[in-house]
């Protein structure tokens, strides 16, 4: 009893008055159309039978699914108007997305989709969709919280000392021929006794200053909510409550707040002028939450000495995407949050919300980012 009302009062907590017009989730039983869009594996997908993020791999549900008589269409093709989504818009009932292949949903395809009832992000960030689109339709939007965290945690880790130890270039060095070790040598650092700085201090960010710790670095934080007193002690990260304050202090930034209507270009000409000359920037959180020409013309004039992260926008980045060009970068395609394990971690979350849903169950309270025509109060 006292369980289930701590999920009411955590539901309540990121809902207010459904709008008059939402499509009700649990109402209806029956065979259901559900769509997945993921990334496609060709010849690497029969190489792991744990691959299942992947259109082959299909989260590893079909024949759960099949078995109990849904429809389950998988594609990789979400552009333009003649893709594959954009055939199944019309009829499909869920719509399960993916970050590191993003279809976008846009309010047009919202429209167009009169079953639409329930849309999934297998992973974390569902900044691909139209959030406010999606509330004003009634829909349903959730996504596996904390599925991938560890995994972002850890690349971005890797990502800060690959940029303080310029070992890029290190890297075309042995694999080209070259020995060159002043090349490398004259701006590679320690982190010990840097300053290093996470703007977003949730899930990501705080596994981020655990293992930031045992690197005797100055952690500091900026978040719209001061973390646990235990855990600041624990990490020793020293709160900023100006982002604007926090900036010029630090030599490595990092990046883990959601894309939202506050974050979206946050990072413009402006503030990176703001950041200590030579600073690195590490993004996993999103593409979008920089200015992109900022970022590559901050890069070129050497102002950011070093940036890496794994998110574009948009994504798939196209061949001409200024960050590719930039000088002293480390970027990948979409990768931290898609390990193996993680992917194991989504599909298993999203089979959990797809059986709620058939039994007109509720979702994990932390998984809702638009309930009842309410979005999550981080993206209002
Ligand atoms: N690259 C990847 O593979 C990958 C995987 C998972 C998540 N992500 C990204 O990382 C983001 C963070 O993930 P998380 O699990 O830590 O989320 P989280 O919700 O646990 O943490 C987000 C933190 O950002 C803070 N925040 C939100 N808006 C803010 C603002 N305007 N100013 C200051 N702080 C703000 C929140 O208070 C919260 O503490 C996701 O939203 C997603 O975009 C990327």
């Amino acid at each position: 009893m006292a369980m289930k009302r701590a999920v009411s009062s955590a539901i309540r907590s990121i809902t207010s008055s459904p709008p008059a017009f939402a499509r009700h989730l649990h109402a209806s039983g029956g065979s259901k159309k559900i769509v997945g869009v993921f990334y496609k594996a060709n010849e690497y997908a029969a190489m792991n039978p744990k691959f299942v993020g992947c259109v082959e791999g299909a989260l590893g549900i079909r024949e759960w699914l099949e078995s109990q008589g849904h429809q389950y269409i998988v594609t990789d093709d979400k552009e333009g108007p003649d893709c594959e989504l954009e055939k199944h818009i019309p009829d499909l009932h869920v719509l399960i997305s993916t970050p590191f292949h993003p279809a976008y949903v846009t309010a047009e395809r919202i429209k167009k989709a009169k079953n639409l009832q329930l849309l999934l992000t297998a992973g974390i960030g569902s900044d691909h969709i139209d959030l406010n689109a999606a509330a004003a339709a009634g829909l349903t939007v959730a996504e596996v919280t904390g599925s991938n965290v560890v995994s972002v945690a850890e690349d971005e880790l890797m990502r800060i000392l690959i940029l303080m130890r310029n070992f890029v270039p290190g890297y075309h060095q042995a694999a080209t021929g070259e020995w060159n070790v002043a090349g490398i040598a004259y701006r590679a650092y320690d982190l010990e006794g840097k300053t290093i700085g996470t703007i977003g201090a949730g899930r990501i960010g705080k596994l981020l200053l655990q293992r930031l710790k045992p690197f005797n670095c100055n952690l500091l934080y900026h978040d719209r909510i001061k973390m646990d007193p235990e855990l600041e002690k624990e990490t020793g990260a020293k709160f900023e409550e100006d982002v604007d304050a926090l900036i010029p202090k630090c030599d490595v930034i990092v990046i883990n707040m959601p894309l939202t209507d506050k974050t979206r270009g946050m990072f413009d000409k402006d503030r990176i002028a703001k950041c200590k000359k030579g600073v690195l920037i590490v993004n996993n959180a999103r593409g979008a939450i920089m200015d992109t020409q900022a970022v590559a013309d901050a890069c070129s004039s050497g102002h950011i000495a070093g940036y890496s992260g794994d998110v574009w926008n948009p994504q798939p980045a196209p061949k001409d995407h200024p960050w590719r060009y930039m000088p002293n970068h480390a970027m990948t395609p979409h990768i931290s949050g898609t390990t193996i394990d993680a992917q194991l971690r989504y599909a298993a979350g999203v089979k959990d919300m797809l059986d709620r849903y058939f039994k007109g169950e509720e979702f994990p309270a932390q998984n809702y980012i638009v309930k009842d025509g309410q979005l999550a109060s981080q993206y209002r």
